[in-house]
């Protein structure tokens, strides 16, 4: 049993980085036994869970999308806002309620809420049905520890880690579109986050590790890729080989993968080479997702987030002006401790400035060991949900305005799979990000048709192929 250490602070620790090349060999001792994995938050999740699915599938487990079929249970978690916790936690009741009927069902917790000791020590007190609890940094261990469950609860988390694992192996769930980890960890340490504690210090991967998984994946076919971190700005810093982010964003467009993404980036230290590269290579889309967190400088300071408000838009203005056709999309947190109706009215301020795209909205969550979960709050919860919602009418308001801008246009969109809304339908995006419904059959999955816009909502378009 190896616990997270309970000074949460440690992270802050500097680590030098181990690169290890893994290299597995799982035995399919379980053929015919079932699993069920359900995946909690961001995309690092979603692409962390198919690394688990590529074990689970190597040890021959098949796939099962119902919990009362399975042999094993996994559930890969989230714990960026208390109500992804809540979600957890209250699927982990279905779970035991389950393992009452099925003896010998294996419950495996990983994730980013296994880095938090707290939570740990919760399993440990009232969950004690929990079989593994495996951290963010060992999930290659997760093969060992699923052979060798005996029944007793088995903690493996640390607290923090100095590898990179290269030639990791996934089982992914598009043929059409793929994620690709370029950094792990995040260095910024926003008062109000929890990343930097669950995920470690900024790890970033070899470039030339990066370009072979691209080169693999344009032979395998795949349309699209994106470059996943949680500040994609800071690629290369921490390995200080004579590379940046802009270096292997252009490497990777010369392969020529039709369409080339990445996310997310800080506001801080977007480099303007990184703009001229976005606005040179036609493969890269013309999308960018820059959260802006709060419109007012006092908070943004307490935030501990390294830019002005005139910061922020002097960039923004800078890629609207250099990236032909760009959208931007923000993230905002409402309610952080002590904000004032002001600092609130400035953020509404900036979301009137950019007009943006899209914007993710969220109250401010208090997380244990971050800085700002100290802070002194006077603000009731009625007020921080009010905000919420006045904030939520303008940012949709932007949202319907940019997307009525396509009536009527012809755009590209790489259909990726059926619409949910009808059968005759299937459904994609387009460079800039924008879904759309399309009439049209299931052949068109996996293609780039062109598209006439027919409709416009807040979050959709609807089209028809040319
Ligand atoms: N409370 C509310 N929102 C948060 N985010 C991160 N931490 C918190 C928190 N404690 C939001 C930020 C970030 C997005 C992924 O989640 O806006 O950009
Ligand atoms: Fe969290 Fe800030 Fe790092 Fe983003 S940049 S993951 S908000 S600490």
């Amino acid at each position: 049993m190896n616990k997270p250490d309970l000074c949460v602070a440690k992270n802050r620790e500097k680590v030098t980085i181990n690169h290890i090349n893994l290299d597995m060999n799982i035995k399919p001792v379980f053929n015919g036994k079932k699993y069920f994995l359900r995946t909690y938050g961001c995309q690092m999740n979603v692409h962390d869970s198919e690394e688990i699915k590529y074990y689970l599938e190597k040890l021959g487990y098949e796939y099962s999308d119902t919990l009362e079929d399975a042999d094993i249970v996994v559930l890969n978690t989230c714990a960026i806002r208390e109500n992804a916790k809540d979600k957890v936690f209250g699927y982990l009741g279905r779970c035991k309620h389950l393992k009452k009927i099925k003896k010998d069902l294996i419950i495996c917790l990983c994730g980013c809420l296994t880095q938090q000791p707290s939570e740990v020590e919760t399993i440990m007190d009232k969950h004690k049905y929990v079989d593994i609890v495996i951290g963010t940094h060992n999930l290659s261990e997760l093969p060992k520890l699923i052979i060798e469950a005996n029944g007793k609860q088995n903690i493996e988390v640390y607290s923090n880690s100095d590898k990179v694992f290269e030639n990791v192996k996934y089982s992914r769930d598009s043929k059409i579109s793929a994620w690709i980890n370029i950094q792990l960890g995040c260095d910024k340490f926003c008062t109000y986050c929890i990343v930097p504690y669950t995920r470690g210090r900024e790890r970033s991967r070899k470039i030339e590790e990066i370009l072979k998984e691209v080169q693999e994946l344009k032979k395998q076919g795949y349309m699209e890729i994106t470059l996943l971190g949680q500040n994609v700005n800071a690629y290369g810093k921490d390995l200080n080989l004579g590379y940046d982010f802009a270096t292997l964003l252009e490497e990777t467009a010369k392969i020529g993968i039709p369409r080339v993404r990445f996310v997310t980036s800080h506001p801080w230290n977007f480099t303007d080479k990184m703009i001229d590269v976005i606005a040179k290579y036609p493969n890269i889309m013309p999308y960018i997702h820059l959260p802006i967190q709060s419109g007012s400088d006092e908070i943004l300071k307490k935030m501990n987030r390294r830019y002005t408000v005139e910061e922020y838009k002097k960039l923004f203005d800078t890629i609207k002006e250099k990236v032909q056709n760009v959208s931007i999309t923000t993230d905002i947190i409402v309610g952080f401790p002590n904000e004032t109706e002001e600092d609130f009215k400035r953020t509404l301020d900036i979301v009137n400035y950019c007009k943006f795209d899209g914007a993710f909205t969220f109250i401010f969550s208090p997380r244990v060991g971050t800085a700002a979960a100290l802070m002194e709050d006077k603000i009731s919860k009625e007020e921080k949900e009010e905000r919420l919602h006045r904030l939520n009418e303008v940012v949709n308001k932007y949202s319907l305005e940019s997307n009525k801008k396509y009536l009527g246009k012809v755009v590209e969109v790489l259909i990726t799979g059926p619409s949910d809304k009808g059968e005759d339908k299937v459904c994609g995006y387009t460079d800039t990000m924008k879904l759309v419904n399309v009439v049209g059959s299931k052949d068109l999955i996996g293609k780039i048709v062109k598209v006439k816009i027919a409709d416009a909502k807040s979050f959709s378009l609807d089209g028809v192929v040319c």
